[in-house]
């Protein structure tokens, strides 16, 4: 996910973008960059960088660019690692004309090649550079926006872009297709960008762009219309946010629009990883040869706080589905631990940032063992991604919170498809099972919509829970993690002592703790073990617990028991940690927000814990 911004009209371009990048940064921030028209010199200037978008200010202070006619980018890479070459805006062959680009083009391999063998010269891994190289291509004699239309045409996949071109200066092109962008409409000004917070602080007037728009704009007008030149009329819609809400999308806190983006991303991220033709699963930047993989004895699992719960989930599939021993164990354990681990042993180490110190440390032991690493990873170029033989990207986007939501579950869902992948190599699991269970992950996105639907339910029932002393979460077999995640989230954004424990264990000494003063997070759905998990809901009833059970929708057990329950929708067991960690995560927002608490930034964490 990244942001663009384009500017129209009769300020110095420069700072406007600027400005409109940085409300911009909470999606994407590894490089930046901007392009202007520079009329004087009938030409484009181009300053980027690498790095936070404090790094371009810096560059254009004392490189400055002056034009009122521009567009700007900041990056989260998806194809090609975050350097100067990769960063955005990309250029033609001549330097003529300008792009920005927010989205993935999938089959930017293939019209690579053709326009190279045409003599056109690439810079950078990007997937985005062809689209500048195919607009060059066409725009021979015709205005640029039928140039880019004709260019859009050929790509598949996701875009929103922005194009400026050197020989018509009065005007900039935006066009859309499963990427979002907006219009600003401004008074002898016009703006393109990503997201509305972008263009707040010079107008509230936007027009939202629809699927396979095309939008021309000059400094007065702007002309919308679909990609064969047809045009599209729209009303513009004052927004009434302010800056701050608009960054969160009309959410309070970045973790809550980070929930909710969670069915859209898994959806993204199990399309693009799975041909529906073929039922192949691909993971483009898993080096590891297939061979190699087949041979692999034992799996050994690094990871820390939310990612070693998400190993945990892990383990159960992969020994399950691809009947490899695999082993877990957090990172700052692992690195000290006498390893009986070599070249018969594939490590995976999960990390939503890719420079957790620990995590890092627990890779270069597993290579100085000679084992294969591969790593499942939500930024792209970032350190673990680089020291691991093999990378599987979440795709996420950038995760704002300190609390993990999203990664969380993209990295669930990359891991079962790695499973899948694993089993599939390894000839372990047959065809008719691997589709079955294909068909029942699709399903995932939609269920968790509908458990979001709930989230006034939930929230009522955290409020209520939200002046007990502690907690505790009970979990059986894949949903025994789900209950150390489930403690984790409360306990770092409510401060309120919270245990996840396998709920077997109780009768070895947890039941003591049993008392109407706390609050007891039973997670039950249907599986192998749900009579398990009701005997323990029976035994917590009994010693007047205050039980807040999680059970799956037409549960007839569970309601009689307790009246505070969160239904999640049936589904196969091994993917029910997908569902019942929604319940969750709101909860533990609820309960934290009830509290007063700063939900995005809880004291003494870090988003990323870059130390021992
Ligand atoms: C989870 O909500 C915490 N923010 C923390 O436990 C986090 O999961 C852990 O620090 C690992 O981070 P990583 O995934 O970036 O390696």
């Amino acid at each position: 996910m990244c942001g663009i911004v384009g500017y129209i009209g009769e300020r110095e371009a420069q700072p406007v973008l600027l400005s409109g990048l940085k409300r911009l940064e909470y999606r994407g921030y590894d490089s930046s960059g901007i392009a202007l028209i520079l009329p004087h010199k009938k030409n484009i200037g181009i300053r980027k960088a690498p790095g936070k978008i404090s790094v371009l200010e810096r560059l254009v202070k004392n490189k400055p660019l002056s034009g009122a006619v521009g567009i700007a980018h900041t990056r989260w890479a998806t194809h090609g690692a975050p350097t100067q070459a990769n960063a955005h805006p990309h250029s033609d062959c001549a330097g003529q004309i300008a792009v920005v680009h927010n989205g993935i083009i999938e089959n930017y391999e293939t019209l690579k090649m053709q326009l190279m063998k045409e003599g056109h010269v690439f810079h950078s891994q990007t997937d985005t550079e062809v689209i500048v190289h195919l607009i060059e291509k066409f725009y021979k004699g015709i205005p640029l926006e039928e140039a880019v239309s004709s260019a859009l045409k050929l790509l598949t996949g996701s875009f929103a872009i922005g194009v400026i071109a050197a020989n018509e200066p009065n005007k900039l092109v935006g066009a859309r297709l499963g990427s979002p962008l907006i219009i600003g409409v401004g008074k002898g000004e016009n703006f393109l960008a990503s997201d509305v917070p972008a263009v707040l602080g010079f107008t509230k007037e936007v027009v939202f762009l629809d699927e396979n728009e095309l939008v021309v704009l000059d400094k007065d007008n702007f002309k919308i219309s679909d990609l064969d030149g047809k045009t599209r009329f729209k009303t513009t819609t004052h927004i009434n946010w302010d800056i701050d809400q608009a960054e969160k999308a009309g959410f309070d806190h970045f973790m809550l629009k980070e929930i909710n983006e969670q069915p859209r991303i898994l959806e993204n991220l199990i399309n693009s990883r799975l041909q529906r033709k073929t039922g192949k699963i691909c993971f483009q930047e898993q080096n590891i040869p297939e061979a190699a993989l087949k041979e692999i004895k034992n799996i050994f699992i690094v990871a820390c706080g939310t990612a070693y719960h998400a190993g945990m989930v892990a383990k159960y599939a992969l020994e399950s589905l691809c009947q490899v021993p695999t082993q877990i164990d957090v990172s700052s354990e692992f690195r000290y631990r006498d390893l009986l681990i070599g070249p018969e042993t594939l490590v995976v180490a999960i990390s939503q940032s890719g420079e957790t110190a620990d995590t890092l440390a627990g890779i270069r032991e597993a290579k100085r063992r000679n084992c294969s690493v591969i790593s499942i990873c939500n930024v792209l170029g970032s350190t673990l991604t680089r020291e691991s033989d093999g990378v599987i990207y979440i795709h996420a986007g950038p995760e704002i919170g300190v609390a993990s939501t999203k990664a969380y579950t993209a990295q669930l869902t990359a891991l079962y498809l790695f499973a899948f992948y694993l089993a599939q190599i390894r000839g372990v699991l047959s065809g008719t099972k691997i589709n079955k269970l294909l068909a029942e992950l699709f399903k995932v996105p939609e269920y968790q919509s509908q458990i979001l639907k709930q989230q006034q339910k939930i929230a009522a029932l955290a409020r209520k829970h939200s002046h007990l002393g502690s907690f505790l979460y009970l979990g059986r077999n894949v949903n025994y993690p789900s209950a150390l995640e489930g403690a984790l989230k409360l306990k770092e954004i409510s401060y309120i002592p919270a245990e996840g424990y396998a709920a077997g264990e109780m009768k070895h000494g947890p039941i003591a703790l049993i008392d109407e003063y706390r609050a007891v997070v039973c997670i039950a759905p249907e599986s192998k073990v749900y009579e398990k998990m009701v005997s323990n809901i029976q035994e917590i009833r009994s010693r007047k617990g205050k039980i807040i059970a999680i059970a799956t929708v037409g549960d007839q057990e569970v309601k009689k028991l307790t009246r505070e329950i969160i239904y999640v929708p049936k589904i196969e067991e091994i993917f029910s940690p997908l569902l019942v960690v929604l319940p969750l995560q709101l909860m533990a927002y609820h309960i934290a927000v009830k509290r007063g608490c700063d939900v995005d930034q809880p004291r003494n964490l870090a988003k990323s814990v870059t130390v021992e």
